[in-house]
């Protein structure tokens, strides 16, 4: 892998090293390092009391992070590790608090990349990584994404080309009496029930509560999200506005969003951006059917058109 070496002595320094994942690129440092976890923090221009993944190379880490392990946690790491699939355990006290944010719990997850297994590798030790973009705009499925996200605010960023999953991974949270579904994302939520049976949900995000939850995952373009039975009505009330879906509406500017819900995924951000470069003001989405990754993407898409702080 290219720049592999000089990759491991940057994060050995305490500096940041994007690098390439299956869902989308992440913003690393040596995960027991405070100093480095908190460059990360500046970096994006994140609160400090968010926690952040700590990347690991299988479920033979899991020892080395995390205690009081649930025999589940074993079982999910074994069968879908490498993969997009986060585990949130209960911290081994060893681990920096900075990386949890304060809290006594850790999010785990081994990804399923190969420069991001050799990273690992060469590195020895976990790496903790936020998606690298800014805090709250649209996560970086490219090299040239971060690069124009993060500019010299990342030490080195390797390239792995364009994300295979496009999306972040599924969080799960193990640490109470049954498993819940923190994040839907990179692995299907049938694909985890069909290994474990009924998992909670997480509450559902919807912009029709505003205040309750600040914009995510936006682009600067006003992203309205609609049913796809009501597609052209919305069209017609948001004349010019850009489409971002499967078909063109005559009369509107396109952005293409194939129907194919892993094919959308892999898409979706790159298409937000491309939305902004066009400077569309207004982008209309159908959503996607609740199935398969198209949960994800529905998340992603609501919270892109979730009322933004400050208004
Ligand atoms: O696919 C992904 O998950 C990507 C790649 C780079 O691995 N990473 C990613 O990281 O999306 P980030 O920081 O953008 O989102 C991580 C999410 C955050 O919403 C954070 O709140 C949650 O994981 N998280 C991290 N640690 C947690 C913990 N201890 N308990 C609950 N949630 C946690
Ligand atoms: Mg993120």
């Amino acid at each position: 892998v290219d720049g592999l070496d000089e990759a491991v002595a940057v994060l050995r320094r305490g500096g940041l090293v994007a690098f390439p994942t299956e869902t989308v690129y992440g913003l690393g440092a040596a995960a027991r390092d405070p100093a480095a976890i908190r460059r990360i923090f500046d970096a994006k221009g994140r609160p400090a009391d968010h926690p952040v993944i700590v990347h690991v190379r299988g479920a033979a880490d899991l020892d080395r992070w995390a205690i009081d392990i649930p025999e589940l946690a074993r079982s999910l790491a074994r069968r879908f590790w490498p993969g997009p699939l986060t585990l949130v355990l209960r911290r081994h006290p060893d681990v920096p608090l900075e990386v949890t944010g304060g809290q006594d719990t850790i999010a785990l997850r081994a990804p399923d990349h190969p420069v991001a297994l050799a990273l690992l590798e060469a590195f020895g030790d976990g790496i903790a990584a936020p998606s690298a973009n800014r805090f709250g705009d649209v996560s970086p499925t490219t090299a040239a994404h971060v690069a124009l996200d993060l500019g010299d605010r990342v030490d080195l960023i390797l390239d792995g080309g364009p994300c295979v999953v496009g999306i972040e991974s599924t969080i799960v949270d193990l640490t109470g009496s049954r498993p819940r579904l923190l994040r839907p994302g990179g692995l299907p939520l049938e694909a985890l029930e069909a290994a474990i049976g009924d998992i909670e949900l997480a509450p559902r995000v919807s912009p029709r509560a505003p205040g309750t939850l600040p914009s995510h995952y936006a682009p600067r373009a006003r992203v309205v999200v609609v049913a796809e039975e009501d597609l052209l009505g919305a069209a017609a009330a948001h004349r010019g506005a850009a489409v971002l879906g499967p078909r063109p509406i005559p009369g509107h500017p396109h952005v293409l969003l194939p129907e194919d819900a892993t094919a959308a995924a892999r898409r979706l951000y790159a298409a937000l951006r491309e939305a902004d470069e066009a400077g569309y003001g207004t982008v209309l989405v159908p959503l996607p059917k609740e199935a398969g990754l198209g949960r994800a993407i529905g998340d992603r898409l609501r919270r892109a058109a979730a009322p933004r702080e400050g208004g």
